[in-house]
């Protein structure tokens, strides 16, 4: 699909982000599968991920997200009409991760729904926001990017379990009554690449059984040498199309927020568009890749770090499983120093998901995963010295 020049003014006026206090570094996992943290880092980029404890799930980490966006933007809950969540890693197969959240940030009166994109979800919600906003349909829109990756690793496969983290971003879309700004918007699916990156059961074609549990069918499976092909051969052309059709040359592009799936492929991107790795923003050294919540996480660390400011040109890009990339192309109008109050306005302990009645889960916890983080190590940062959800260190690039 492509499109879209919406009829009615849309801005993106609220962001936010929250990362799980539990660092998983490239040491931990040399205690758990048979890598090293050269191998990692040379070959993409990443050093540490974000683990969720055991209380947090993916519609908690997006209900923070989305309380802090929703903060930044200066509205209130209630203000929101749609909320849209992206994300993989669901809390469970029905209600939607969407319901949970609308409750959990005490919205009373939004749709809500999920958006199913893989690590292209953000984008695709984002597009869907903008197509609902353009049409009158919805005022403000909530674009959550959500993902608890950790849970559905395979801790025995050195090629997935090293590459992906927790966390959540989100921003808030809202109808303004200043002139449109322009804004391209590029999506695109190659179901070619359906095997590519997948999990196989659960689903109505397999679905949950001893069986499916005794073959390890419930965790994520990646040919990483396709994926990788995919990616460089196609972000850099979705990115172009989005600048295109919003009128731009690529030299005019300011910042482009790439997904944070591996530092290489990024450089391939910067290549493809022949642009310097300065205008990319780049944190995958300390998340690895969160999927959905990726380009949200960015988004909001970059803005917050201030390397945006109105009038800025700004690209969104991603690519995942399906195959799917998207790219939105947009003019920044908000003020970049409304992000650390929205940050500051949500805690993480305020924010509740309600549990069922009478339910009593198993422990979430891979326990490979469990074995390693309780073990102390050396370097280990003590997270009790952290603010809940707030990074340990200092703005890092890589490359
Ligand atoms: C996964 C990925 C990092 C692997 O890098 P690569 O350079 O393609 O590596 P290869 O798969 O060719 O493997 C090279 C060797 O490293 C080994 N290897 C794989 N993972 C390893 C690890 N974590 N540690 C050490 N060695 C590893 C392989 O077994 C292989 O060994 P061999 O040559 O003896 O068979 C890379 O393919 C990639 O980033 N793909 C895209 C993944 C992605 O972005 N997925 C998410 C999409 S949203």
């Amino acid at each position: 699909m492509t499109a879209v020049v919406s009829p009615r003014s849309v801005r993106l006026t609220g962001w936010g982000r929250y990362a799980p206090a539990q660092v998983l570094t490239n040491a931990d996992l040399e205690r758990i599968v048979d890598t090293s943290d050269e191998w990692i880092v040379s070959r993409t980029g990443i050093r540490e991920r974000r683990v969720a404890a055991a209380h947090e799930t993916s519609a908690s980490m997006g209900a923070i997200a989305g309380l802090r966006a929703i903060r930044t933007a200066g509205l209130e809950p209630d203000e929101i009409d749609l909320i849209l969540v992206a994300t993989l890693t669901p809390d469970y197969w029905m209600p939607s991760t969407a319901a949970l959240v609308k409750e959990a940030i005490g919205n009373t009166r939004a749709a809500a729904f999920d958006v199913a994109a893989a690590c292209s979800g953000f984008v695709y919600g984002y597009a869907t926001a903008s197509a609902y906003i353009g049409s009158g349909l919805a005022r403000n829109v909530l674009v959550v990017g959500t993902e608890l990756l950790t849970r559905f690793l395979d801790y025995g496969d050195r090629s997935t379990s090293i590459l992906f983290g927790d966390g959540a971003g989100a921003v808030v879309l809202s109808a303004s009554d200043e002139a449109s700004s322009p804004t391209g918007i590029e999506l695109t699916t190659d179901p070619q690449g359906a095997y590519m990156i997948w999990l196989p059961a659960g689903g109505s074609r397999s679905p949950a059984s001893a069986d499916t549990v005794a073959r390890n069918q419930h965790k994520i499976r990646m040919e990483g040498r396709e994926t990788y092909r995919f990616a460089t051969r196609t972000l850099a052309s979705t990115g172009l199309a989005a600048v295109e059709k919003a009128g731009w040359a690529q030299a005019d592009v300011d910042l482009i927020i790439p997904h944070q799936a591996n530092i290489r492929i990024i450089e391939a991107v910067a290549k493809g568009l022949d642009l310097p790795l300065d205008r990319f923003f780049i944190n995958v050294d300390r998340y690895g890749n969160t999927s959905a919540a990726s380009v949200p996480i960015a988004l909001a660390e970059a803005v917050n770090e201030g390397r945006v400011k109105p009038g800025d040109k700004l690209v969104f890009i991603a690519f995942g499983a399906g195959f799917t990339s998207g790219a939105v192309a947009l003019e920044w109008t908000a003020d970049p120093s409304r992000g650390p109050i929205g940050e500051a306005a949500v805690r993480p302990e305020d924010v509740a998901i309600r549990q069922p009645v009478d339910w009593d889960s198993a422990d979430p916890i891979p326990p490979a995963l469990a074995e390693v983080l309780a073990r102390p190590a050396p370097g280990r940062m003590d997270v009790s010295d952290v603010a809940p959800g707030d990074p340990p260190h200092a703005p890092r690039q890589v490359g």
